[in-house]
């Protein structure tokens, strides 16, 4: 598996992404991905939130199966629990190429896709007859050509179209790569869309977490802000955080984009603890830098219950999860 990680740098990064990931579906087709994967039993370690039984508690982060395409694969690589998307309503497909790039150096990456994605139905279509192990969230975001309160109106589609096909649903706003999103981190966009949300949720009688994902970028003032109105908004929890597009935490940076992988693990974990010591009654969702055992423990102690994991998978495979879940 590592010579295979090794083969798919030589590709550009997006090329390498979706090889990779069509390898494991091959892999998994003929029946031969089992034998190069640990039994999943062994990364049991079973913690019950909201309801949903995670068998463990590494997901994957949103933005690497963006369309549900390959859930049964990243299921049997032992994740707990897997992030889907971001969907928008309608398909669409992001910024110009090449929009992802490597700092091998720095293990880190920079992307600005912009929710490049095939639509809500298609990931639908995917996961509504299927019955998982592993909790399934969808991370749901607007359409780049919706304005103002458009984009209020794509979060509640798409939380009307996924909700019943899946665990948790996160609404992100803090994607830097659709140009204004992460002004939804203001609290009087966020109150429409929760009120939205939750409208839909008392009118169909359902129970279902949601998550809000945050930027790193965003200040203090907001950050307080969020954390003060999160109970009245029944959000269920803070996923922290995306990718950040503060240049200096990644030393020659040359390309715009969302910086992800090593050079965000301080500053993520900052948040993650200003928001913990804050209130320790927000339920958190580390994300990151993750790349070993330490990385996912420290997480764990500064707050968060649960932690994802992108960039650390793409750059080190799946042995990542094992290296982080086994004693
Ligand atoms: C190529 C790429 C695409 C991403 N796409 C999304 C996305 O569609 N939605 C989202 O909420 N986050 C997206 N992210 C952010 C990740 O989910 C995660 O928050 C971030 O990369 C930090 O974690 P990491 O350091 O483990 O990668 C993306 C990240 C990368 C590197």
């Amino acid at each position: 598996m590592k010579a295979f990680i090794k083969i798919f740098r030589f590709f550009p990064p997006e090329t390498a992404h979706h090889l990779a990931l069509l390898s494991l579906k091959i892999l998994n087709k003929v029946k031969l991905l089992k034998l190069f994967l640990p039994t999943i039993k062994d990364f049991d370690n079973p913690k019950e939130y909201f309801n949903l039984k995670f068998r463990n508690t590494l997901g994957v982060a949103a933005g690497l199966d963006k369309n549900g395409d390959y859930v049964d694969e990243l299921e049997l690589l032992g994740f707990g629990f897997i992030e889907l998307g971001t969907v928008t309503p309608k398909p669409q497909e992001g910024n110009q190429k090449p929009r992802v790039f490597r700092y091998l150096n720095q293990q880190a990456v920079v992307n600005r896709l912009g929710f490049n994605n095939k639509g809500v139905e298609h990931l639908v279509s995917k996961i509504k007859n299927k019955k998982y192990d592993a909790v399934i969230g969808v991370n749901i975001g607007a359409n780049k050509e919706s304005t103002n309160d458009q984009r209020i109106d794509d979060y509640a589609y798409c939380f009307e179209k996924v909700y019943k096909y899946c665990d948790y649903v996160t609404v992100n706003i803090s994607s830097p790569n659709t140009p204004k999103l992460r002004k939804l981190h203001n609290p009087d966009e966020l109150e429409k869309i929760f009120k939205r949300i939750n409208e839909i949720k008392s009118t169909n009688q359902i129970d279902i977490p949601i998550f809000l994902k945050i930027s790193p970028d965003e200040s203090e003032e907001t950050i307080l802000k969020i954390t003060n109105i999160y109970e009245t908004l029944e959000i269920n929890g803070l996923i922290v955080s995306n990718t950040s597009i503060e240049k200096d935490i990644l030393e020659g940076c040359s390309h715009e984009g969302g910086i992800s992988g090593r050079p965000l693990f301080k500053k993520s974990n900052q948040l993650l603890k200003r928001i913990h010591e804050s209130d320790k009654d927000i339920f958190l969702i580390g994300v990151g830098g993750v790349f070993t055992k330490e990385d996912y423990r420290n997480k764990l102690k500064l707050g968060a219950s649960l932690v994802q994991i992108y960039t650390g998978f793409i750059l080190e495979g799946p042995a990542i999860i094992k290296n982080i879940l086994l004693k």
